[in-house]
């Protein structure tokens, strides 16, 4: 998740503009930053660009910000290559008369870099996005003008994309191209403005162009022409901005956390994007272990924090059920000190958000100490935990600003699942079909996640009717468990009430006694074979006047209202992969609770977004 802007207009000063708009951006993460810019007469663009924060840009300017001309500026969020200067964006072409930034992840690069270095191109960074550039270049060699080597350039690429492309040809026009990647375009008067979001333009406009997928666009300072990538005029309504810059920063939800609960779709779409082949296989192009070493294992630890840690209980159960080996979670600042029981044999895979936990930093350390093959399963790249660890496979969640984690969490889970596939697709324990049929239901999430957020009435009326509960037990079995000790961090996290998870069949051998008026119990009945127990254990605290919510499958009737208070409705997929769509009631019964009692959702007190101490 990227960060972009851009100008095409008179104003002096317009790196200065494009610069100042690409800070509204900053929740879209900053690992680097790069500015190009052109002016009628350059012989080529003038690119800069600098890792670290925006700031460290703005230092090396050197009077750069007071220049005019049409500029396109980014913010990284790397996916692929690390954050440095030379990965940074704009990326240029061998001549330096184009230059272009990118937000997406282009899934065919590999192929396409290898073919235009074998055709003379000279790379200088290893990412996915500096491919693009050089494609357009070679369709112009071809003979083509700008706009027609742009629209060839992309259609050989499979992928995401946010697009802006600028070139000494034409210094006054940005060519831009979105899709699945956010872009939208500023209307002023003799002047317009690119974004990848909609709060970077609005100290200048309020009418805005929201692009949709395939919508290519040519921008000048006297305006904006549209057309589908093959060339058919398009018509977009302009949309009229009434939210204050804080609001639009957050797309229009009240807190990031709920943005980023709706951001869990796309999220999901972009962990699975490049990983799953036509034939619905697994692949991960970035391995760089041998497979035969990755597998060389009896035996798998879980090593996270959190939600992280809470991921690996899905993933544990996942992989016991596939792989019929071992797996044990182990909560990292227990197995730091535990001198656990490591070896040669031993897969550890560290589960982190940030990469940068200390907790979980050691944990991986400790286990490296001891012989284990460390697979780290991580959403910020180069991060430490990334950097350390044998074989990194990334989350692609984008910046997650709230400290409660939530689309984070649904992306471990997809990770997760992946990684235990293609363990059982490379060990033959799964047969292609049976792989291909799991690899459907994945790639059926993100529709079904839309199902749950696209109606969360049922949500926030069991919401306000449970606020003052004075604590809570998230009951379930197998899956569910798992998925229930997620749900009740997530009420812990932002709503301070107690919530406590619990296997549904243990509650009678003691903490049943906790059950009275005031009490409340979510309980996760997902799991098709385990509803008559479930059942029983429901009757057990709704006979002690507890609320009662069930969390059920949509057209299971195993749990409904005779048994509990209110339903909450989940799409079915395989009982395996339940936890990834149980969590999102979870999580927005978490919001809604806090919403009422008028928490402080996205920073909530005590707690911080990446825990870098012991
Ligand atoms: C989850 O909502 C919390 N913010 C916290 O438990 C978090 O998951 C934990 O600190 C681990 O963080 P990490 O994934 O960045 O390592």
């Amino acid at each position: 998740m990227c960060g972009i802007t851009g100008y095409v207009g008179g104003r002096a000063g317009s790196v200065r503009l494009a610069l100042d708009n690409l800070k509204r951006l900053e929740y879209r993460g900053y690992d680097s930053a790069g500015v190009a810019v052109v002016r009628p007469g350059d012989t080529q663009v003038t690119v800069l660009k600098k890792k670290g924060k925006l700031a460290n840009l703005e230092a090396a300017l050197s009077g750069l910000d007071k220049s005019g001309g049409t500029v396109i500026a980014h913010t990284r969020w790397a996916t692929h290559g690390r954050p440095n200067d030379v990965n940074a964006h704009p990326h240029s072409d061998c001549t330096g008369k184009i230059a272009l930034i990118h937000n997406g992840i282009i899934e065919n690069y590999i192929s396409l870099k290898e073919r235009l270095t074998a055709a003379g191109h000279v790379f200088a960074s290893d990412t996915d996005t500096e491919v693009l550039v050089h494609l357009v270049e070679a369709h112009l060699a071809r003979g083509n003008g700008l706009e027609a080597a742009i629209r060839a350039a992309l259609a050989e690429v499979t992928g995401a994309y946010a697009i802006c492309v600028v070139s000494s040809e034409e210094p006054e026009t940005i060519y831009a191209a979105k899709t699945a990647s956010p872009l939208i375009i500023g209307l002023g008067e003799g002047e317009n403005f690119l974004a990848s979001d909609i709060p970077a333009v609005m100290g200048f406009t309020r009418n805005v162009l929201v692009l949709e997928d395939g919508d290519f666009a040519r921008i000048t300072p006297e305006g904006v022409t549209l057309t589908t990538l093959s060339g058919t005029p398009l018509q977009r309504d302009v949309f009229h901005v009434t939210w204050d810059v804080s609001t639009a920063q957050k797309g229009g939800y009240a807190h990031f956390m709920l943005k980023e609960i709706y951001d869990q779709p796309q999220a999901i779409r972009d962990t699975l994007r490049g990983r799953v082949t036509e034939t619905h296989q697994v692949t991960f192009p970035e391995l760089k272990l041998p497979t035969a070493k990755l597998l060389d294992f009896n035996r798998i630890v879980i090593v996270a924090c959190g939600t992280a840690y809470n991921a690996g209980l899905a993933g544990k159960n996942f992989y016991e059920h596939l792989l019929r080996r071992p797996v044990e979670v182990q909560v990292a600042s227990e197995f730091r000190y535990n001198d656990p029981i490591v070896d040669s044999r031993t897969l550890a895979i560290i589960i982190s958000q940030s990469g940068e936990t200390a907790d979980t930093l050691a944990g991986l350390r400790e286990a490296k100490i001891k012989g284990a093959t460390t697979l780290a399963l991580v959403n910020v790249v180069g991060s430490s935990i990334a950097r350390e660890a044998d074989e990194v496979i990334y989350t692609y969640a984008g910046p997650e600003i709230s400290v409660a984690s939530t689309k984070a969490y649904v992306t471990q889970l997809v990770g997760l699942y992946l990684i235990g596939l293609y363990i059982a697709q490379e060990e033959n324990k799964l047969g292609p079909g049976l792989v291909a049929d799991y690899v459907e239901q994945l790639l059926r999430l993100p529709e079904q996640v839309e199902t749950i957020l696209a109606d969360t009435t049922a949500i926030q009326e069991v919401a306000q009717t449970l606020k003052d509960s004075s604590s809570f037990f998230f009951l379930g079995r197998g899956f569910d468990y798992a998925v229930a000790q997620e749900g009740a961090l997530k009420l812990k996290e932002v709503s301070y009430i107690h919530a406590e998870a619990y296997p549904a069949g243990e509650l009678k051998h003691g903490p049943l006694a906790l059950v009275e008026p005031g009490v409340s119990v979510v309980c996760i009945a997902t799991q098709s074979s385990l509803y008559d127990k479930v059942q029983s254990n429901v009757k057990e605290v709704s006979a002690r006047d507890a609320s009662t919510v069930g969390i059920v499958k949509a057209g299971d009737e195993g749990l409904n209202e005779h048994f509990v208070d209110s339903i909450l409705r989940v799409p079915a997929t395989h009982d395996t992969f339940m936890p990834a769509l149980a969590i999102v009631p979870m999580q927005l019964l978490a919001y809604y609770i806090a919403d009422a009692l008028g928490r402080e959702i996205d920073q909530p007190r005590n707690l911080a977004k990446s825990v870098t101490v012991e």
